[in-house]
């Protein structure tokens, strides 16, 4: 703004005659004009408020930001208006505060912001030594959404948690397999030998070699389960149509869904481009949301399984109706050997998650508790030929992120 007309305006106050105040009007309400559209275009919130904490003004930004309308929410207390923010203890610091916060409502964001007090310089007219003094007429609060950059430190941090897990756990795991192999192997030769027993003992002593197998190869399963988990093959990528592939593993699920009496809806879109995948891996995938629905409607109930595509994205949603799940259980669904299951591993989703971002896709759940659980995969179907590098953000050249 040319911040001159203001004072030149000021200055010829005196003389303005009344044929030239509608002009000036026009051109001061143009100069507000240009300054709303610079405060609305820029992705800052910015919330200017009077000396008694009261909304002055609220950019498009910080109303997105807050799920406030600026009609609503001019001249009330910003306390009011945002509850739990501490105004009076912010507002009382003689100097400009920064601080981070996270909200709730309308999304769950985390944000930095910083509030600076506003002065104005005041000139009396009256004096002639024409003092001015700063009088303190409210505040500005600046606020920036930081979510994106916490969430990839975040991510850093659990991806070096898994990483320091991966290693011990490996280990471990390694070790459990030679035992494993060794009790088969006795098993068997027990077994033989049971066989020369008379029949009593011998139906006996049978049973509970079968138990033994059974929950030898239970073990088994577990730590084949779970060093995929932490050692992804590299994905060997191929064109493949997506479709075929939710229809093979839901083939696979053929016995089961009758033994349940389950329904499977498949809603598949026929137009859907051909993605750069790992079939294997994709049907693994599928195979574990879809056997995790059938765990958790138990018998009977509806698996709807949707194929669509949006501007660059391929999604296959799953949505059953086994009752869904608590946020508390939703909130750690993906921490491995978290499971709610008896004989579960609590590592089946850790998988999925895994292949999908291997895949540079995403996973998304959504819970309707009592109701039940829809998870959709989002893999990218455009080819990248330009990639906008987002400021701060890292190319992550290792291949090796969660
Ligand atoms: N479709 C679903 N409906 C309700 N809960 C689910 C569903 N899928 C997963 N869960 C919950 O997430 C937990 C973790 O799943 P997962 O990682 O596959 O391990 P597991 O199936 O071995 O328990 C499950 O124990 C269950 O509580
Ligand atoms: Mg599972």
């Amino acid at each position: 703004m040319k911040s001159g007309f203001l004072d030149k305006l000021i200055e010829r106050l005196g003389r303005v005659g009344p044929e030239d105040v509608q002009n000036y009007l026009l051109q001061l309400a143009q100069e507000k004009g240009l300054i709303e559209t610079v405060f609305n275009s820029i992705q800052e919130g910015i919330i200017v408020t009077d000396a008694k904490g009261r909304i002055t003004y609220v950019n498009e930004a910080a109303c997105q930001l807050f799920g406030l309308q600026a009609e609503n929410a001019i001249g009330k207390r910003l306390d009011e208006r945002v509850r739990g923010l501490d105004w009076d203890a912010l507002s009382n610091s003689a100097g400009p505060v920064s601080r981070d916060m996270e909200i709730f409502y309308p999304s769950n964001k985390f944000i930095n912001f910083y509030i600076v007090p506003l002065l104005i310089e005041r000139r009396e007219k009256q004096s002639r030594a024409r003092f001015s003094h700063a009088e303190p007429v409210g505040h500005a609060m600046i606020l920036r959404d930081i979510t994106e950059s916490r969430r990839s430190a975040e991510m850093t941090i659990e991806s070096e948690r898994l990483n320091a897990l991966t290693l011990l756990a490996a280990g471990v795991a390694h070790e459990i397999g030679n035992p494993l192999n060794s009790l088969h192997i006795h098993l068997q030769l027990m077994e033989r030998k049971v066989r020369t027993l008379d029949t009593q003992v011998r139906a006996e002593l049978q049973e509970s070699i079968d138990i033994a197998r059974s929950e030898i190869s239970r073990l088994d399963s577990i730590v084949t389960q779970f060093l995929k988990a932490i050692r992804p093959s590299k994905p060997q990528l191929h064109p493949e149509n997506i479709n075929s592939i939710v229809e093979e593993a839901v083939r696979f699920f053929a016995p089961e869904i009758e033994d349940r009496g389950i329904v499977v809806h498949q809603e598949l879109h026929s137009g859907l481009p051909p993605l750069e995948v790992d079939r294997d891996q994709m049907k693994q995938a599928f195979y574990n949301v879809i056997k995790n629905s059938f765990e958790a409607m138990k018998r009977r109930g509806v698996l709807r399984i949707h194929t669509d595509m949006d501007a660059t994205h391929v999604l296959v949603s799953f949505t059953d109706t086994g009752g869904g799940m608590s946020a508390e259980n939703l909130s750690r669904v993906f921490e491995p050997y978290h499971t709610t299951k008896p004989s579960g591993s609590g590592l089946g989703l850790l998988i999925v998650r895994r292949i999908v971002r291997e895949h540079g896709g995403e996973l998304a759940l959504e819970s309707e508790e009592g109701r039940g659980l829809t998870l959709t995969i989002r893999l990218p179907y455009l080819d990248k030929r330009v990639r906008m590098l987002e400021a701060g953000n890292r190319e992550r050249s290792d291949g090796q992120g969660a």
